[in-house]
């Protein structure tokens, strides 16, 4: 995956849980990056598909056709944490998930196949790792089906997005200076590669963490971030108390589905 994970607890080290498909023999790609926010709120924002049509509506989100409605969305409890869903009025129904204590996963559309110019779906998913209760350090890995010419593409236009990054702003500059007043967020260079990741952080940085700020008050489009409050408050106050937390199980075969 191009991390290394540690265990720290004790006895010997539970099986690692792990999709398949981010473990095929196409284009993987892992990244970091550093959010000023308490990894909680990174972790409730990667079940909230309503911020996707607001914080990202300058965005691939829009040119991609998810933006096209804001959708009814709806999540349950599973084996494994959460399935988020998001229906929409020509019936396409989306899921993503949480992976239980603080990964999410979605996917998206990216590397096209030069044979039939199909786009192929992007699978994503983050690990939100706590740093303090301010900051949290994202690992992300990127997996697509494609190979041989169509993966050499894919890796050749990834390397452009990253050289056409050095010669801008960085993201934490163009982050600080929208906090400043210098800069509105609908000025920002919208072909940015990592526009998605400042929109997220602009709507993310300035919130204390949950037990910081007032109660919200939450209605049925968040029903998916009601429902990973509950879960989490219940595990940690079972943690807290020394009962039995619950035993999440990734199924292997887990796929999310895209909302186009
Ligand atoms: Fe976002």
């Amino acid at each position: 995956l191009g991390f290394l994970f540690a265990y720290l607890g004790d006895g010997d080290p539970p099986a690692f849980p792990m999709l398949d498909v981010f473990c095929g023999a196409g284009v993987r790609v892992s990244s970091s990056y550093v959010r000023k926010s308490n990894y909680f709120n990174s972790v409730e924002n990667g079940c909230d598909w309503i911020h996707v049509f607001f914080t990202h509506a300058r965005s691939g989100f829009t040119t991609s056709g998810v933006n096209r409605e804001i959708p009814k969305v709806w999540a349950e409890e599973t084996e494994f944490g959460i399935a988020a869903h998001q229906r929409y009025s020509d019936g396409k129904v989306g899921t993503t998930f949480i992976l239980m204590p603080l990964a999410m996963y979605i996917m998206g559309s990216g590397g096209q196949l030069a044979s039939t110019g199909e786009l192929m779906p992007v699978h994503q998913i983050a690990w939100r790792v706590p740093i303090d209760d301010y900051s949290h350090r994202s690992f992300n890995v990127h997996y697509v089906d494609l190979f041989g010419s169509d993966a050499d593409r894919y890796r050749e236009a990834r390397a452009a997005s990253r050289a056409k990054l050095k010669d801008m702003p960085s993201q934490s500059e163009v982050v600080a200076a929208i906090f400043r007043g210098d800069l509105h967020p609908d000025e920002v260079d919208e072909t940015r590669p990592d526009i998605v990741g400042i929109q997220d952080s602009v709507t993310l940085e300035p919130q204390p963490p949950l037990s910081e700020r007032p109660p919200d008050r939450l209605g049925p489009s968040d029903g998916p971030c009601i429902l990973v409050r509950r879960i989490y408050t219940r595990e940690v106050r079972a943690f807290a108390s020394g009962d039995v937390t619950k035993a999440w199980v990734w199924p292997p075969s887990l796929q999310a589905v895209p909302q186009v």
